[in-house]
């Protein structure tokens, strides 16, 4: 697919997924959803690719769903509304679930679905004076589709608190509510960044991948069988020749190998 709303690149490794349409904020319509979609899922399926990060052209992360795009819904029958919205569903569902790690890199504004980007990445990184907002309600209208993934996130308590009056938020709070990880300066954002992608780079990339799967599967289920899973996902990595790599270069003193591919 071709992009046009959104820069990409890989090096290292690392790829960048940048939402490219500074003029709106990075708000996203039809077009940009197809095309974040199709971007995470190609990058969670090239083994070139060990980390992502996701990050905003111009003064803002983003401004959340396109309200042009919003207001044109009333020309559309309720079908095309809902096959919207559901586009829109499966493309947080698909940045969720990407095997890779990924990391947002938030500056200026995280609002309505922007948040809800935020909610779907591993590691969010954020500018010291980003703001944060559900502010759908503000609009009249809700944070919905992205409801899921942020009520995952920052739980109910927080969800009623946020979702309810709209508010904006520093990044403080949104540290606090489990949203943002790390905070830095506007201009040591990326340094912060590559500081992370050491850490992923000197991690095993399969346990990586298994260990991010595995969050989702002992949350989806009981602690009896949270117990088997989790014994088998420690059993079948031990056997496995980066498990045994690991273990290994850890006692003879070295590096593994994977740390300088
Ligand atoms: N959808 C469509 N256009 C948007 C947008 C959105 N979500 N967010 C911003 N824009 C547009 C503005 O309409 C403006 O267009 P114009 O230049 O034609 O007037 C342009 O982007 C710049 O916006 P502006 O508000 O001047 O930029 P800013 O840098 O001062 O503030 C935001 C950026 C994101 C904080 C601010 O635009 C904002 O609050 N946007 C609404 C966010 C929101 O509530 N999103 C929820 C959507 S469900």
């Amino acid at each position: 697919m071709l992009y046009q709303n959104l820069r990409l690149s890989t090096e290292d490794g690392v790829a960048r997924v940048t939402l490219a349409r500074p003029e709106v904020r990075n708000a996203f319509n039809a077009d940009l959803i197809r095309e974040l979609s199709d971007a995470f899922a190609r990058l969670g399926a090239d083994p070139n690719v060990r980390a992502i990060v996701l990050a905003g052209e111009g003064k803002t992360f983003s401004g959340g769903a396109d309200l042009n795009w919003m207001r044109a819904a009333l020309d559309c029958t309720e079908e095309e509304n809902i096959e919207d919205a559901l586009a829109m569903s499966d493309m947080f569902r698909t940045v969720d679930r990407c095997p890779k790690p990924t990391i947002a890199r938030v500056h200026g504004a995280a609002l309505g679905g922007g948040v809800g980007l935020c909610a779907v990445c591993d590691v969010v990184v954020s500018a010291s004076d980003a703001i944060f907002g559900f502010t759908e309600v503000k609009l009249g209208i809700l944070p919905a589709v992205i409801s899921p993934f942020a009520i995952a996130k920052i739980g109910r308590s927080h969800a009623r608190a946020l979702f309810l009056t709209g508010e904006r938020f520093g990044v403080d709070r949104a540290m606090a509510i489990g949203l943002v990880h790390h905070c830095a300066d506007a201009d040591e954002l990326d340094l912060s960044i590559d500081r992370l992608l050491g850490e992923l780079r000197s991690a095993g990339p399969q346990a990586t991948q298994i260990a991010k799967r595995m969050i989702e599967e002992v949350c989806a289920v009981d602690y009896d069988a949270s117990r088997e899973l989790t014994a088998k996902r420690i059993a079948s990595q031990r056997v496995t020749r980066e498990g045994q790599e690991g273990i290994r270069a850890f006692l003879d003193k070295r590096k593994a190998d994977w740390v300088r591919q």
